[in-house]
């Protein structure tokens, strides 16, 4: 099995556990802007390591794009983002990335890291304000991304942990066997 493993990263922690996956599949990490159509034609597993910002995961998009291209290939989409990881987070991020998409793909998520001082000046004002505007809401009122956000109180975190690319693995292994 020829595994691609593309990543898109902007602050570094996709990049992370693109590289973790690297090391345990035996198979080259790629940067997205690095890849090329024959490398997707090639390939027998996509495996895409993107963050996810506002409910987007960043990569998507070229997935979509490629459509075509890579429809009978098996599919992964690791996501990366601040929030804690559940089930319930999971499906709405599925749901929120796979609109007109009609490719079959299988998702994971792993924790990234969150620090205000090491992102772009936009990146940090639209975080701080909305952390502001989140400030006295109920925590029943939020959605996962709004908890998580609140939960960093400012603060920088680094919440990469193996267990996350152990559970991606499994269902690798798991869809392979199936
Ligand atoms: C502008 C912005 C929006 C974000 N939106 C979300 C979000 O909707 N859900 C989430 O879980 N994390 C969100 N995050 C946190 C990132 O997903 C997290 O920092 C992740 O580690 C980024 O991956 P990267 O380091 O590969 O860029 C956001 C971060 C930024 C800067």
């Amino acid at each position: 099995m020829k595994n691609l493993i593309i990543y898109t990263s902007k602050y570094g922690a996709s990049q992370r556990y693109a590289e973790m996956i690297s090391h345990a599949l035996g198979d080259p990490a790629t940067e997205l802007k690095q890849c090329k159509k024959q490398m997707l034609e090639t390939a027998d597993r996509i495996i895409l390591v993107g963050g996810i910002y506002a409910g987007k995961i960043a990569g998507m998009k070229y997935v979509k794009k490629m459509e075509r291209h890579i429809k009978m290939k098996k599919i992964y989409v690791f996501a990366v983002g601040a929030s804690a990881y559940c089930d319930d987070y999971l499906e709405e991020i599925k749901m929120n990335n796979m609109k007109n998409c009609n490719l079959s793909i299988s998702f994971s998520y792993g924790q990234g890291t969150y620090d205000e001082e090491k992102m772009n000046f936009k990146d940090r004002a639209l975080c701080r304000s909305l952390r502001k505007a989140l400030q006295g809401k109920e925590v029943s009122e939020m959605d996962a991304s709004m908890r998580a956000l609140v939960n960093t109180q400012g603060k920088a975190h680094d919440w990469i942990d193996k267990k996350y690319v152990d559970m991606f693995l499994k269902k690798v292994s798991e869809s392979s066997n199936a």
